[in-house]
């Protein structure tokens, strides 16, 4: 790990930097597409232009997740906030643009630290500087680094409180349940026996609003779930054709998950060239009908959730959830 000191115009921070390795997307692409059945990272979604389509799938009416959650966190701030404690050290997984982190810091008694984590180096500066300017008495430590490996945090001076990891988002529903366990094992060993975790979890629900909520009528998440396409066109030499593949989102209701998919229309072959120095071709053919998964996002209700966390070492401490029941935010001890 190096520690830096990041300055820009808009102020200084010292970066913990893990140098994370960069994706290995044509790597990654290339087993998922000759794999049966295909399937393709999630993770890949959020090139530019994917990232600007999550955003706004987020304020899309069909896709509840983002708002009920922000709603929750409102309503309950200073709820949340008791239950955490006095001077503790926030650590962010993932920090992205941090929308949901000022709800949380403005109502925390006295936090002597918040350590955002993120992969992306310029978004987490750009936001570590952000937060810093608006809490001056606040220690702001930003880590870069992959939050799904093995990491450590820095020591924070002024830390007599407890250490509380914030994963907002319902991102642990994007992980299959294996990974998910193992995933909040690992949080915990990060945060230290006295630790906690607040975190997003989206709940089972009638299918039909899940359903509407990844085949929107504006059709935001098909092109979300489409430019994954382009995405591997332009990186790994691809010749996908998009308007012979069309988006589908379908509930299962024995895994509690919806299954994102690209449906081939046709009988096709595909070509990539992963390496272009090299030279190699990679041909993937699809029957017509065939599909690549290209995420699942599980529901979880609240019993389900809260024995797979205690598997990993967890107990839910507290809760809160809107008045339809459809997303809770949870503290988990
Ligand atoms: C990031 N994640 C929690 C979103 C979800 O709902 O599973 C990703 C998403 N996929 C389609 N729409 C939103």
């Amino acid at each position: 790990m190096k520690i830096v000191e990041e300055r820009t115009s808009a102020g200084a921070v010292t970066l913990y930097d893990f140098e994370p390795t960069p994706d290995r997307i044509c790597e990654d692409v290339t087993r998922g597409l000759t794999a049966y059945p295909k399937k393709l990272p999630p993770k890949y979604f959020y090139d530019e232009a994917g990232a600007k389509l999550f955003e706004d799938i987020t304020h899309l009416e069909a896709y509840y997740p983002t708002r009920t959650e922000i709603s929750i966190l409102r309503a309950h701030a200073a709820d949340i906030a008791g239950a955490i404690g006095p001077h503790a050290r926030l650590v962010e997984l993932g920090s992205g643009s941090g929308d949901k982190t000022w709800i949380l810091l403005r109502s925390l008694d006295s936090p002597a630290a918040y350590i955002p984590i993120d992969i992306s180096r310029t978004q987490l500066i750009e936001f570590a500087l952000k937060v810093s300017e608006a809490f001056p008495e606040l220690e702001v430590a930003p880590v870069c680094a992959d939050y799904t490996a093995e990491l450590e945090l820095p020591p924070a001076a002024g830390a007599s409180g407890r250490t509380v990891a914030f994963f907002p988002g319902s991102t642990i529903g994007n992980l299959e349940p294996a990974d998910a366990e193992r995933f909040l094992a690992r949080i915990r060993r990060l945060v230290g026996a006295d630790g906690g975790l607040v975190l997003g979890v989206d709940l089972r629900k009638d299918p039909a609003v899940i359903v509407r909520a990844y085949n929107d009528p504006e059709g935001v998440t098909a092109e979300f779930n489409l430019n994954l396409l382009r995405r591997i066109n332009r990186e790994c030499g691809g010749d996908f054709d998009l308007d012979a593949f069309s988006h589908r989102a379908i509930f299962d209701p024995a895994g509690s998950r919806i299954e994102m998919q690209l449906v081939s229309s046709r009988s096709q072959v595909v070509r990539l060239q992963p390496d272009p120095d090299f030279g190699g071709v990679v041909e993937v053919s699809f029957d017509s009908g065939e599909h690549i998964t290209t995420e699942y996002s599980h529901k979880y209700d609240l019993g389900s959730f809260a024995d797979m966390a205690a598997r990993a070492g967890w107990e839910i401490s507290s809760g809160w959830t809107d008045d339809r029941g459809w997303f809770s935010v949870l503290l988990l001890k």
